[in-house]
């Protein structure tokens, strides 16, 4: 008798879905076909211990193919044990086969018949809302994970002997509710917050700006003067995720495991911190069955890259395009796979060697020579990538003693959602006043470019119709350019943060003061820091 179950199979952060066909004829082989791994291989062993163990018959002296489909999609790990054992048990008429097909069905069995925790839920469980199953059934553990998804059943199961009783109606498993995000501002579950950073006004300042407009950041000072504290606190100022967001940066979480138990949504937003001795694989993701790095498991977020000069160069390079793109593209001889990575950067690292360079009450004892070559280790394709360079020193004393606290996260989040209201207005209004231009969608690479929701992303063409000055600015501008020296490069990126500015002002046109404030926050491309 022929028999269909459901998997599926993870692909990137999607998920595909699986046929499982079971024939049991005359005759005592065992074949598995349509490109299983080991692990699938393997199914076999697991899935005649646990019906055992169960009180189930695996069909002995009989002929079992099991045939997966699409079998051009390489199918990885245990965790089709579960349908595959069910179509087993239809297939010898231990289990009606009527249920079978409204369910899709996932879990690895251990030999007892329990069934294991698993990778990637979140995706499968959207992947069987989208090809219309009622439900899914899955390892309890994850049942919230797959509750996200609405409208669709989801059963929990803790043993196969379970589900054969809820197939076979002998059970009753309530569909597990899901329980309602967390994703409002009130409710962030953050300890820590902007209030605890004394003093420090021009960097509170910066970050408010960066929070933004989606700026990249790096943090120039020396040891101990709360680089690693104020950036641990960036993620507290960016608005809540939306539901979407959430979703998308839970898939990422979920497929390399990184989501709790019981957990059912990634509800902040992440902070990565890669250690600097991280691989260029395990940042930007890769291997031989891709996984997301580091930067995609910040998607949404924010990507702390501390003490950046010790970073191998050829690490940070590949970070290129991937910032370029907010995505990372893996491509294998038979598939490409999307990893999404759109993030806030924030880069900290010493002003040199020894730490002290341009301190107030220190000196440094770096050679002559060794401050230019130390920034050379960064400048480049990633520097290009950042808008705001803050020089961060050292608290005093006194301030630090000081009983009263500064603005807390909450104060500063509001103006941060204040002004990115007023970027996805303009933004919005492009797609529409393109969309009304003769109506030509855009080629894919152009529209790509057009929806952008903050400032950091603009376009050089968006640049120049969005960041226009006056004479009076363009003034101030080209003596500051002059003055300091900068390079050509600070030159769109003190627009870009010049426009950030006027809207957190709530100014339709960026002014004198905006870019008065704009021109501070590139001190790396000054003369004298070499640039
Ligand atoms: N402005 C501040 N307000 C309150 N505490 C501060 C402030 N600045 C520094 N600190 C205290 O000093 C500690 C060290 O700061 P932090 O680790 O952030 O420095 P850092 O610049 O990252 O140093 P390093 O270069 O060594 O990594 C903090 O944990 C905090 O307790
Ligand atoms: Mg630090
Ligand atoms: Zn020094």
């Amino acid at each position: 008798m022929l028999v269909k179950t459901y998997g599926a199979a993870l692909f990137g952060v999607d998920a595909k879905t699986i046929t499982i066909e079971v024939n049991i004829a005359q005759g005592i082989n065992f074949f598995l076909v349509g490109l299983p791994d080991a692990a699938v291989k393997e199914s076999q062993q697991r899935i005649k211990a646990a019906l055992m163990n169960n009180d189930l018959k695996y069909p002995a002296g009989r002929e079992l193919t099991i045939n997966m489909a699409p079998a051009d999609l390489r199918k990885e790990g245990a965790t089709f044990d579960l349908p595959i054992a069910l179509g087993i048990l239809a297939g010898s008429d231990q289990l009606s086969s009527e249920k079978l097909d409204k369910y899709m069905i996932i879990g690895e069995l251990s030999l007892d018949g329990n069934i294991k925790p698993m990778k990637g839920i979140l995706p499968i469980a959207l992947r069987a809302k989208n090809e219309g199953f009622e439900g899914i059934i899955l390892p309890k553990e994850h049942a919230q994970e797959a509750a996200m998804v609405e409208g669709l059943d989801v059963i929990p199961v803790e043993t196969i002997r379970e589900a054969v009783d809820f197939l076979a109606d002998e059970l009753s498993i309530a569909p597990v509710q899901r329980i309602a995000p967390k994703l409002s501002a009130t409710s962030l579950l953050s300890t820590i917050d902007f209030s605890d950073v004394k003093g420090q006004e021009n960097c509170k300042r910066a970050f408010e700006i960066a929070a933004s407009g989606g700026h990249n950041v790096i943090l120039i000072g020396p040891p101990g003067s709360g680089k690693s504290m104020l950036a641990k606190r960036l993620p507290t100022i960016l608005p809540p995720m939306s539901l979407d967001e959430a979703l998308e940066t839970t898939k990422i979480h979920s497929v390399v495991g990184k989501l709790g138990k019981n957990v059912g949504l990634v509800e902040e937003r992440p902070f990565r911190k890669p250690h600097h001795t991280i691989s260029d694989v395990a940042l930007v993701g890769g291997g031989g069955y891709p996984q997301p790095g580091e930067i995609s498991l910040a998607h949404n977020g924010v990507l702390f890259l501390d003490e950046l000069p010790e970073y191998k160069r050829q690490v940070l390079e590949v970070m290129r395009q991937p910032m370029e793109d907010q995505m990372v593209t893996i491509s294998r001889a038979r598939f490409t796979i999307d990893f999404p990575a759109n993030f806030v950067l924030i880069a900290a690292m010493n002003p040199c060697p020894c730490g002290y360079y341009n301190h107030p009450d220190r000196d440094c004892s770096c050679p002559s020579g060794t401050v230019e070559r130390y920034l050379n280790k960064v400048s480049g394709p990633l520097l290009d990538r950042i808008d705001l360079h803050i020089e961060v020193t050292p608290v005093s004393y006194t301030e630090l003693r000081e009983e009263r606290s500064g603005e807390t996260s909450e104060v500063i989040r509001n103006r941060v959602n204040k002004a990115r209201e007023i970027q996805r207005r303009r933004f919005e209004m492009e797609i529409k006043s393109n969309l009304d231009d003769g109506g030509v969608r855009l080629s894919n690479t152009e529209s790509q470019s057009q929806i952008i929701s903050s400032n950091a992303d603009m376009s050089s063409k968006q640049i120049r119709k969005y960041c226009q000055l006056d004479s009076a600015c363009a003034d101030i501008l080209k003596k500051a350019m002059e003055k300091f020296g900068f390079s050509a490069r600070a030159y769109d990126r003190i627009l870009k943060v010049a426009r950030t500015i006027a809207d957190l002002d709530g100014a339709n046109e960026i002014g004198t003061r905006h870019i008065a404030e704009a021109v501070q926050y590139r001190s790396l491309d000054r003369k004298e820091w070499g640039g």
